[in-house]
Order: C-alpha cells, then sequence, then structure tokens
C-alpha cells in the first residue's frame, strides 16, 4: 500500500534547514584561515604603500610594510604568502636578469620575511613577466617565445628565490619542461625540501588584467599570451598539463583563473588526488569590490560564497587578494 502522494512531502529537505545551530551541524563543505595563500606585491622605498586603481583594497608595498603585513596576517593564522614585485621599469631588459639577481626586491622581501616572521611560508612566482621589456612571461624572438632557453633562466630565477628562503616555487610561466628542470636544479643544489606549486592549468585569461597593471607589466605587453597559456576551450588539456607537472615533480598544482574554472578543479582533485589550489585573479577580485563600491552585491557575502565555492569544487586552498578580509571574518566570534 503506498500512501497518498498528496497527504506530505516524502523527503521534507527543509527539515535540515531551519535553524542555523542545524545548518551548521549539516554543513559540507567549510572555508576556514588554513585554506587561504596571501598574494601581495612589493615595491621599492621605504614606508611606501601605494594604491592600485583597479584592485581597491590592495595595495604595492615596500619590503618593510610588507614585513608588517606578513606579520599581521601570521597573527590572522593565513599560512602562507605570495610575492610579486613590481619592478622598476629601468631594471626591465631583453636578457631579464634581475629575475636572477640575488639582491632584486623579490628575493630581498623573502629574506625580510623570513628573518621577521620565520613561520610564515613564502611562495615565489616564477615568470620572466615583471622583468622583461617585453612584458612576456618566456624570451621573445622575431615575435616568437623561445621555450627552451626561457626554460634555463626561469631554473636561474627559481634558485635564487630558494637561495632567498622561499618555502614554495611558484612558475607560473607555462613553458613546457620547466617543471623537470626546476626540480632537477633544486635537487642538485641541495633544496630538495623547496616545493613547487605549478601553475599547471594556467588560461590565457581577461581576468588578468589588473595584476598586469598592479606588477606594471600592462604597458610592456606586446601581444597576448596565448602560445603559452591554455585556451579557455579546453579541459583535457588541463588534466594532461596537471599529470605531466606532477611526473616531472610538482607537489600541488593550482588551476588559474578561479571562478569560471570550478569544473577544472573539481576534475583535477578527483582525477589526481593531488594537493589542488585555484588562484582567484586580480580580475576576479576587481568584479566583487567593484560591484561592492556600487552597491550592487553585498561584498562580504559574496567573497564568502565565492571562496566556499572552491571548498566545494575539491580545492586544498586558495590564492586571494582576500585573504585578510577573510581571516579577519572568520576570527570574529
Ligand atoms: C604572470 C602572472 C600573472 C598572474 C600571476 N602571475 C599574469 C599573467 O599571466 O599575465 C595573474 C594573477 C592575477 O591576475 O591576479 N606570470
Amino acid at each position: 500500500m503506498s500512501h497518498s502522494p498528496a497527504a506530505f512531502p516524502a523527503a521534507r529537505l527543509r527539515r535540515t534547514r531551519q535553524s542555523p545551530s542545524v545548518r551548521n551541524l549539516v554543513r559540507e563543505h567549510t572555508l576556514t584561515v588554513d585554506d587561504l595563500i596571501w598574494p601581495v606585491f612589493v615595491r621599492d622605498g621605504e614606508g611606501v604603500e601605494e594604491p592600485i586603481a583597479s584592485m581597491p583594497g590592495v595595495m604595492r608595498q615596500s619590503v618593510d610594510k610588507i614585513v608588517e603585513a606578513a606579520r599581521e596576517a601570521a597573527d590572522l593564522g593565513i599560512p602562507a604568502i605570495c610575492l610579486f614585485p613590481y619592478t622598476d621599469p629601468a631594471l626591465k631588459s631583453e636578457d631579464c636578469a634581475e629575475a636572477w639577481n640575488p639582491d632584486n626586491l623579490s628575493n630581498r622581501a623573502t629574506r625580510a620575511i623570513r628573518s621577521a616572521v620565520p613561520d610564515m611560508t613564502i611562495m615565489t612566482d616564477v615568470a620572466l613577466d615583471p622583468y622583461s621589456s617585453s612584458g612576456h612571461d618566456g624570451f621573445v624572438q622575431d615575435g616568437k617565445i623561445l621555450n627552451d632557453e626561457t626554460i634555463e633562466a626561469l631554473v636561474k630565477q627559481a634558485l635564487s628565490q630558494a637561495e632567498a628562503g622561499s618555502d614554495i616555487i611558484g612558475p607560473s610561466d607555462m613553458m613546457d619542461g620547466r617543471i623537470g628542470a626546476i626540480r632537477t636544479g633544486l635537487e642538485n643544489t641541495g633544496h630538495s625540501d623547496v616545493m613547487i606549486m605549478s601553475y599547471a592549468a594556467k588560461y590565457a585569461s581577461a581576468f588578468y588584467g589588473p595584476f598586469r597593471d598592479a606588477v606594471g607589466a600592462s604597458g610592456a605587453l606586446k601581444g597576448d599570451k596565448s602560445t603559452y597559456q591554455m585556451d579557455p576551450g579546453n579541459t583535457r588539456e588541463a588534466l594532461r598539463l596537471v599529470a605531466r607537472d606532477l611526473d616531472e615533480g610538482a607537489d600541488m598544482v593550482m588551476v588559474k583563473p578561479g571562478m569560471p574554472y570550478l569544473d577544472i578543479c573539481k576534475q583535477v582533485k578527483d582525477k589526481f588526488g593531488a594537493p589542488t589550489f585555484a588562484y582567484q585573479v586580480s580580475g576576479e577580485y576587481a568584479m566583487i569590490m567593484g560591484a561592492a563600491q556600487n552597491g550592487w552585491i553585498d561584498g562580504d557575502k559574496a567573497m564568502m560564497e565565492s571562496l566556499l565555492g572552491f571548498k566545494r569544487a575539491g580545492c586544498d586552498g586558495i590564492l586571494t587578494y582576500f585573504a585578510p578580509a577573510v581571516a579577519r571574518r572568520l576570527a570574529k566570534p
């Protein structure tokens, strides 16, 4: 005998939504401060904090200010910080030699944070764009990117970062073969503990615009990056890149940008089970902040909801410019 379908709904899924405590009890995914990596922009000088117009609330800071910021981040429980240098245009060149200068901005900031905030995990970016007069991530000749020559430079850059005390090397350049070459370089120079987080599936995206302003690469960039960054139409290629980078010695992999590529995050985590990260990039940050500043959305809620999406998609962590704001919000009783 079946009961009348009209009598009551067989499954009332609303029952477990009836109060905050029950909702808390049944929640499947949560965002914690342990999930956050905070990308920051370093510039020259002392006591300098310079706002970035397309990234409201984000600043380029001199090394002393970055150290203060890193200390505050550590106090908030943020586990890792990721450094991006804003390089003086006078130091940019075709051979990009500033990239492996032991005393370049990124390496100076690494050493300063390492000594002042020893518990903070430091990630550094490997790619030539902040140092290149062409604005590209690799060497360019006759309008073409020189993959293998670029790799030699990237290895030098990565080793100078490891020498300065970087914990996680983050190659964001998308050249073929760079993970294996960097891993070999690290092993051969006594840096076998240094981790590599590969920007494995990095798409050629319109969402990087504000970042290029932040590091001063927008003016320099000739053409686009679509001969090395991925085509947004591709899924399986992302999985092949992740497989390759893990084989070559990456410890963690990243998908970038984040929000438009949550399907890729999910597939990468499901298929490989490796530590998987997403980069909620500058344009994603700018969209949320821009709408919030216009009063069109609740910025704080949109921030939290956007980051929870990464957890649902299987990410172990997120690089996000919102990191300190999230940490402060999560710390509230
Ligand atoms: C470049 C690099 C980019 C970002 C991180 N590393 C930009 C690019 O590829 O042009 C973007 C980060 C962001 O948009 O927040 N190697």
